[in-house]
């Protein structure tokens, strides 16, 4: 299995960054861009703006976020060699740490669609949710990129 993993790689490299950049960017849209029209649109219309995102968002980045988790799954076997570079030098650290920010981006992620399907997802959980969820990935690509360097 490792083997196969191995001989495809930088595609799973490539998967992995494109869902990165898919679900990062669309929080990052969510915090920076769409928090800021709250100071020039009425609530009930940024309710529905917010609704109709979360909508859209639900169609497809389920499956953004699974591709996402398996090709780490797999770059982490690799890398990692299975798991035993954990503990044993800095980059296991940082790659742990950064395995720990995405879990609690994933707990963070599938409760909202759980509050947003069940109705209870109200216009200050949603900002707060968004919020916490750029600052732990922030931190997920910044441990991504110097666990090779630092
Ligand atoms: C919110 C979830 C995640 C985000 C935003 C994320 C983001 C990234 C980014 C930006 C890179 C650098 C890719 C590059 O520039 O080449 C990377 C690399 C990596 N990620 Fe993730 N990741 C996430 C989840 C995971 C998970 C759950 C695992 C493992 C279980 C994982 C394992 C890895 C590994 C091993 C690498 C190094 C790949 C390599 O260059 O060989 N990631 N990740």
């Amino acid at each position: 299995m490792r083997e196969l993993v191995a001989a495809y790689y930088p595609w799973i490299v490539l998967v992995h960054l494109s869902c990165a950049i898919v679900f990062v960017g669309a929080v990052a849209f969510e915090v920076l861009v769409l928090e800021a029209l709250h100071a020039r649109i009425d609530i009930a219309t940024m309710g529905q703006i917010e609704e109709a995102v979360m909508a859209r968002v639900r169609r497809f980045m389920p499956i953004v976020v699974l591709l996402l988790f398996l090709s780490g799954f797999a770059l982490f076997d690799l890398r990692c060699n299975g798991v035993s570079c954990i503990g044993t030098a800095r980059f296991g650290w940082f790659l742990l740490a950064k395995v720990v920010l995405a879990f609690a981006v994933l707990g963070v992620f599938v409760s909202s669609i759980w509050a947003g399907l069940r109705g209870r997802m109200n216009a200050c959980r949603f900002r707060y949710t968004h919020r916490i969820v750029l600052a732990l990935m922030v931190g997920i690509v910044f441990l991504a990129k110097t666990m090779f360097y630092l």
